[in-house]
């Protein structure tokens, strides 16, 4: 297929949304992609923290074959039995007591809004500034860019801003209609922000202190990108609420919203495809094989050899286990060189964001640190 072909077709058809790097891919394998013209590319960047088993894992594709073989789908009229065994996989990794299944990151999002509105009675939910939280309009009411908030004004009302990484800030903005305090662990699209160590557990005191609900945004931070299973386990804190996605299917849409202590009533939220089988028995998978061979270990111990590594070239490196920023005088263009020599990476700004599969051994990191 001719790439001019390919451009044409999605300026004619395409909504003309997307900036999309000068690359059509065609298939993928383990670490690597290839595109129309069979070029290879090492995989640096896993569909924005997505696909955390690489490409064409044999377990993902054997659980899509054998699950699409029985049902695909069947809605949440009935009991499917993928839906439940993944709910209760979920429950048990995170020690939070109720999943509720989504198709995205956003939908996670969005029910956990729905969710601490209808259960605290109250309407205000504090987010903070450079947050990411969705494209929908509950979760860009969450989301601190101004570029993606502005045409759609007016946002849901009643959503608040506080400095991240600042506990004074966040003290400041909480009052008596404070549902809940949402935050990312690390802020992902912001460029990989770091906070200080005992930030997650002073947001849980003052949030237990005030009784406000706190919600964790992992949808990009979970199923071992941080080098934890999730990034709150490591400062040993409980949400009320926990919002995943991305890595959860390795490429299937699939999110979900966990809760402690407070769950829906029968009929507050729904949807016609969520927890459908196929999704659910791929996803079951996906953390079935993050777990056993241990990819959260290999994500901290790959990570840190990267931004050592990259440390030791010169660059200023912000990174947790596989979620790694790289600064750089010009992001795009650094991206651009980077396809040039057969590396795939993202950029937000002039941080080239480095979010490789969880698969990945040392020789990939090597290849990339050898073409960064
Ligand atoms: C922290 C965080 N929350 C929510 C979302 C939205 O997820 P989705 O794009 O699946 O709707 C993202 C996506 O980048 C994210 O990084």
């Amino acid at each position: 297929m001719d790439f001019d072909e390919i451009k044409r077709m999605e300026k004619v058809f395409y909504s003309n949304t997307f900036t999309r790097l000068p690359v059509a891919l065609e298939r993928g394998e383990g670490m690597y992609l290839y595109d129309f013209d069979g070029n290879r590319y090492l995989d640096m960047f896993a569909g924005i923290a997505v696909n955390c088993l690489g490409h064409g894992h044999p377990a993902v594709l054997e659980a899509l074959e054998k699950q699409s073989r029985k049902l695909l789908h069947v809605s949440n009229w009935f009991y499917t039995l993928p839906q439940l065994e993944l709910a209760k996989l979920l429950v048990e990794i995170t020690g939070m007591e109720k999943a509720f299944l989504t198709n995205s990151g956003s939908e996670a999002v969005e029910a956990a809004i729905k969710l601490v509105r209808a259960r605290t009675g109250r309407k205000e939910i504090i987010a903070m500034e450079n947050a990411f939280h969705g494209r929908t309009l509950g979760a860009l009411s969450l989301t601190w860019e101004e570029k993606y908030r502005e045409p759609f004004q007016p946002l849901v009302p009643g959503m608040r801003f506080a400095r991240y990484d600042d506990i004074d800030s966040l003290k400041n903005k909480i009052n008596k209609n404070t549902a809940a305090v949402i935050l990312e662990p690390v802020l992902g699209e912001a460029g990989v922000i770091i906070p200080g160590e005992n930030y997650l557990r002073a947001v849980r005191d003052l949030t237990y202190d005030k009784s406000v609900l706190l919600i964790v945004d992992e949808v990009q931070t979970g199923f071992g990108r941080t080098g934890e299973l999730f990034a709150f386990q490591k400062s040993g804190i409980k949400p009320d609420i926990l919002c995943l996605a991305k890595g959860l299917g390795s490429g299937f849409p699939v999110g979900a919203m966990l809760s402690s202590g407070i769950d829906f009533k029968p009929g507050e939220h729904g949807g016609t495809f969520i927890g459908n089988p196929l999704a659910c028995e791929v996803a079951k998978t996906v953390v079935e094989t993050i777990i056993k061979n241990k990819l959260h270990v290999n994500a901290r111990e790959v990570g840190s050899y990267l931004k050592k590594k990259l440390e030791g070239k010169g660059f200023d490196v912000r990174g947790e286990g596989l979620m790694i920023g790289v600064e750089t005088e010009d992001g795009r263009s650094r991206v651009l060189e980077l396809i040039r020599k057969g590396v795939l990476t993202i950029h937000s700004g002039n941080t080239v964001r480095v979010l490789p599969p969880l698969i990945i051994e040392k020789k990939h990191a090597d290849e990339f640190l050898t073409r960064f």
